[in-house]
This record gives C-alpha cells, structure tokens and sequence, in this order.
C-alpha cells in the first residue's frame, strides 16, 4: 500500500530539506521504470511510427524562451488560479488516460484522489478502472472532468454523459483525434497486442464520429463540453460555432497522427481563432513548472499532463502523484517569481520569445538528470 500523501502548505518542500524520497521529477521515472514491465513502460513512452509528434512537443516547448521583468516585489507567489468555479492549486488537469490500473491498483481513483487533496482537475480516460461511479465515489470534492471515446450510437452517448451529470463531473470531453488507431511500433515489433485493443468494440462508431454528434450533445445536455484533439484554427472555429466551451488543443502525446505539429505551435492560432469565446486546454510534453507557465502565457487556461502522471503513479501511487503536482507548483512558483510575476494573472505573450531549443527532443528530454539510455527501449 502506498503512503497517504503527506502534503500540504504546511510541508517544507526546499529540496533536500525533507525525507520525501522524491526531490527531483526525474526521479519518478527512474522508480517508475524499476517498477514496470517492458510492456507497461513502452505504453506509457511509446507513440505513434516514428513518434515524431510526440517529439515535436517537445520541441516546441523548448523552443520558446522567457523575458523575465525584474526589481518587482515577489515575495509573495501563488500558482493558483480559477476554473469551472472553482479555486486549484495550479492551472494543471492531469489529462485522461487509459489503462490506469496497469500503474496502481486503483488506478483511476487513485490519480483523482490525489488531485482532490492537491487541488489539481482530474480527466477520467473511459477506458480506464474503476469507472465513471467509482472514480467519482473515491473523489467525490475532486475537480473531476470526464473523457469518452465514442464508441456507440447517440443513445449510447447520450447515456454517458447523462452518467457523468449525475455523479458531479464539471465537463464532459469528447477525444475526437482517434478515428483510426495509430501504429505503435514498440507494440508491432514485439509482436505484442494489448489486451484494451482486443477487448475494444464499437471502433466504426469512432471513424464514423462527426460534429452531429456535438451538436447532440449540446442540444441535449447543460454540462460543460471539452472537445479533446483540435489541432487547427478552421476546427477550432468550428467547434465555437457549435458552441463548445472548451478547446482541448492535443495531438494525443503524439500518440495519433504521426509528423503533426507540437501542440505549444499549434497553440497561438487557437487562441487567435477563438478570441475569448471558449477556454482552452492544451497538452503536449507538459513535464515541468517552465512549461506549465509557458501555455499558460501563449494563452490557454489549463495544462494537461499525461506520460509525467503515469511515471508518479507508478512510482509512489497515489502519494507519487500528489508529490509530483506539489514539485510542479514549486518549479511555477519559482519560474512566476523570475519573471517578476506574483500569480499567473501577471504573465502573457510579451514573458515569451521564439528561441532554438538547446537538446535533442525526446520523452526524457526534459529531464537532463535522468540517464534515458538504459532506459528508451
Ligand atoms: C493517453 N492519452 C489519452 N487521451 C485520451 O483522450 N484518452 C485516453 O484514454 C488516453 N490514454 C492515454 C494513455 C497513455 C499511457 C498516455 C501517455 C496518453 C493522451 C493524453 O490524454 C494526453 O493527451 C497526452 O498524454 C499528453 O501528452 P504527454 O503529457 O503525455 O506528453
């Protein structure tokens, strides 16, 4: 059994300071990997063909530079911000993702859990345990998010989402950049087949899927509506003319399509296109609290996480979890507090500026610390 998660304002999360075993975010991933089968570790790392996009990400977030302001009073910082009504701890929704039982026992509920005590969003992945009751039942004050793939009729959409009304979620995301499963080579040439892609049905529901069914949805149901894989500004301005409330800007990790674009490039047109009219979240390589305060400067409203959740889970379960959101939030503060910010309200577009990244993109590539070598393959 994992620890409760000790945090808190109360801790001392000066590094070195603490017994916490968990000073560096890199250090969940070398415990993750002790932790974890072949198989499991290349689902969390893996991506699409040459994993380019995922990549790209990367890239992308390297390549933008702060432009600090200086001799301003930083004395007192917060990360905080406002969403769905609701006070969190930082701008960050720990993003869907399935399977989460592979990682931790509990595996959903666990992720919620933790974000409940940190103050973080939670999406819950519909192909990931306990379920849309159970998550909410273990995370009942958690900002809980819910994410389907549309793998039915109307009727079976319709039922979802009248679920995830009735057990509290804030927004109910569709992931529209599936229609067709990608090819993960990592899988292919192991000769290895998850059991989720065997068990999977209704994939012709998922190819088939069009904007009718958004319109259904918003026609039918009051809930907030997350459209989860908007790569361009034409789809964007579709989605507001169906009167999405959020924009989920993600290539799935670079998981999907292969040679698509970084999200934090395909970022500023979104926030062009839609001009204030919907929120915007965005994913992509988010592994640290520099990248967290860039996506929110380019101007989106939250920031997803998805393979960083996974190593903390795996490493240290639900503790690991709250852990890494709390060395998050130390990493935001510090970078606000450089920029001559007190809280994100303070940072924009002026804080960046297009720069060359300095290392090679890759899944680690954030993490210089940790020796990937061993590890990549
Ligand atoms: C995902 N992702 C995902 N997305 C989604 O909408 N539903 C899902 O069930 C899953 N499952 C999933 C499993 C694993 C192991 C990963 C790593 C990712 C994509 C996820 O929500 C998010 O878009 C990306 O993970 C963001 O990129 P980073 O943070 O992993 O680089």
């Amino acid at each position: 059994m994992n620890e409760a998660p000790r945090i808190g304002p109360e801790r001392n999360v000066e590094l070195g300071a603490s017994d916490e075993p968990f000073q560096n975010l890199h250090e969940f991933i070398r415990k993750a990997r002790s932790n974890l089968n072949q198989n499991a570790w290349d689902y969390i790392v893996g991506a699409a063909e040459t994993e380019t996009t995922m990549r790209r990400n990367r890239m992308a977030l390297d390549e933008i530079a702060f432009r600090p302001r200086v001799l301003r009073d930083v004395r007192k910082v917060v990360g905080s911000v406002e969403q769905f009504g609701r006070k969190l701890r930082l701008p960050v929704v720990l993003a869907p993702v399935g399977a989460l039982e592979i990682f931790d026992p509990d595996g959903a509920a666990s992720v919620a859990r933790a974000c409940g005590t940190f103050g973080a969003a939670h999406m819950l992945s519909s192909v990931s345990e306990p379920g849309l009751e159970k998550t909410a039942e273990a995370a009942p004050d958690a900002l809980r998010l819910y994410q389907l793939y549309v793998r039915g009729d109307d009727a079976f959409v319709a039922d979802v989402v009248s679920r995830a009304e009735k057990n509290a979620y804030a927004a109910f995301c569709l992931t529209v950049d599936t229609a067709h499963y990608s090819r993960r080579e990592r899988d292919i040439a192991k000769r290895y087949v998850r059991e989720s892609r065997l068990r999977a049905t209704g994939g012709d529901y998922q190819k088939g899927l069009e904007w009718r069914t958004v319109k259904m949805i918003k026609d039918k149901f009051k809930i907030p509506l997350i459209i989860k894989g908007i790569a361009t500004a034409e789809d964007g301005q579709i989605a507001i003319d169906h009167g999405v409330d959020w924009i989920y800007v993600s290539n799935h990790g670079g998981r999907q399509l292969d040679h698509g674009r970084g999200a934090m490039h395909v970022l500023p047109e979104i926030v062009d296109a839609v001009k204030g009219r919907a929120k915007i979240m965005v994913d992509g390589g988010v592994c640290r609290g520099t990248d967290i305060v860039k996506a929110i400067a380019a101007g989106a409203d939250l920031v997803g996480i998805g393979r960083l959740q996974c190593w903390a889970l795996a490493a240290a379960g639900e503790a690991g979890v709250a852990r890494m959101l709390e060395l998050l939030e130390d990493e935001v503060v510090r970078c606000l507090g450089l920029l001559g910010a007190t809280s994100f309200a303070e940072v924009d577009k002026s804080c960046l500026h297009a720069a060359t990244a300095t290392n090679a993109p890759s899944v680690f590539s954030a993490f210089p610390l940790f020796d990937h070598e061993p590890y990549h393959y």
